[in-house]
């Protein structure tokens, strides 16, 4: 008999996305390249979807999450910024776009292991946080810029960076938005490995594999439980505040004038 939770087939998610899963193994894309995977709130919706899609899928363990091209990403699409997208949402639909996305991916039943190249900036940072696993190519490099960018960490990132690295580190990284190393992210339990970039695709295939080899029953269930312990910092609840603290920020003069000087330094580059 059919299993009518099973989906064969992966939602249409549209250009910036690629989604698969084949037995235990599936892999999520970040596919805009050409923007160093930019998280427009298109490819956030997507990466909802995307999670709850992956859920429908039998015997399904790991799932992968990469960027396509240079960057794993460039964190939320700044081009938004600048310019009404003329999407028809509301703004607060469009600053709650992250939060969804990273609590969906967080709630997957399957192990997540974010591969990290290049740029991992500030909505990608949080998108990475909402994984179980970080492995870091050696030419990677974060940041977290969006104080200097008139704006709050929002999409859950603060409760996550601080259960990942703890209280002092997400100050300093968040508050300074300065850059930090692979080494350095090591070194505050932000990602669990740092390879050579030549050998990032080995590294994951190796976890990949001694994760898909285990029991689902208690593998998936450690996750759920790690979950479960933390979900007083990481829970629903405080997605009701951040969104409104975002489009907030939105109106607030100094944080305009905060933005625009950020944005323009881009533009200047
Ligand atoms: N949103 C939208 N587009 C972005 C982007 C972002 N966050 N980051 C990069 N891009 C686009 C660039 O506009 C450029 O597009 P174009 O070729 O159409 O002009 C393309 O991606 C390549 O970026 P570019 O700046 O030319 O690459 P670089 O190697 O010189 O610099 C960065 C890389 C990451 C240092 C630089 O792109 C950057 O600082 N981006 C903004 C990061 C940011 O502030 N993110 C917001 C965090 S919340």
């Amino acid at each position: 008999m059919a299993d009518p939770s099973h989906d064969a087939h992966p939602p249409d998610l549209g250009p910036g996305l690629r989604v698969s899963a084949d037995g235990p193994v599936g892999s999520l894309v970040l596919n805009r390249p050409d923007k160093l995977n930019a998280l427009s709130t298109d490819v956030l919706f997507g990466i909802e979807a995307a999670a709850r899609w992956f859920d429908t899928q039998r015997g399904l363990k790991v799932v992968v999450l990469w960027g396509e091209g240079s960057s794993f990403s460039a964190g939320a699409d700044v081009a938004g910024f600048v310019t009404d997208p003329g999407d028809g949402l509301t703004a607060r639909d469009r600053a709650d776009a992250g939060r969804r996305a990273a609590d969906a991916l967080e709630a997957m039943a399957a192990i997540t292991v974010a591969r990290i190249q290049g740029h991992c900036i500030g909505g990608g940072v949080v998108i990475a946080s909402a994984c179980d696993f970080r492995i870091a190519a050696d030419d990677a490099s974060f940041s977290i810029p969006e104080i200097d960018l008139g704006i709050p960490l929002a999409w859950g990132g603060i409760p996550r960076l601080i259960r990942e690295i703890g209280a002092a580190a997400t100050r300093d990284l968040v508050m300074t938005c300065r850059r930090f190393d692979p080494v350095e992210a090591r070194e505050i339990g932000f990602v669990q490995r740092v390879v050579p970039e030549p050998d990032l695709d080995v590294a994951v295939e190796a976890l990949v594999t001694q994760l898909a080899g285990k029991a689902a029953l208690p593998l998936l269930s450690t996750k759920a439980h790690i979950n479960a312990t933390t979900s007083q910092m990481t829970g629903q609840g405080r997605g009701w505040m951040e969104a409104d603290t975002l489009v907030t920020a939105l109106h607030d003069e100094e944080s305009r004038e905060a933005a625009n000087r950020y944005l323009q330094g881009l533009a200047e580059r």
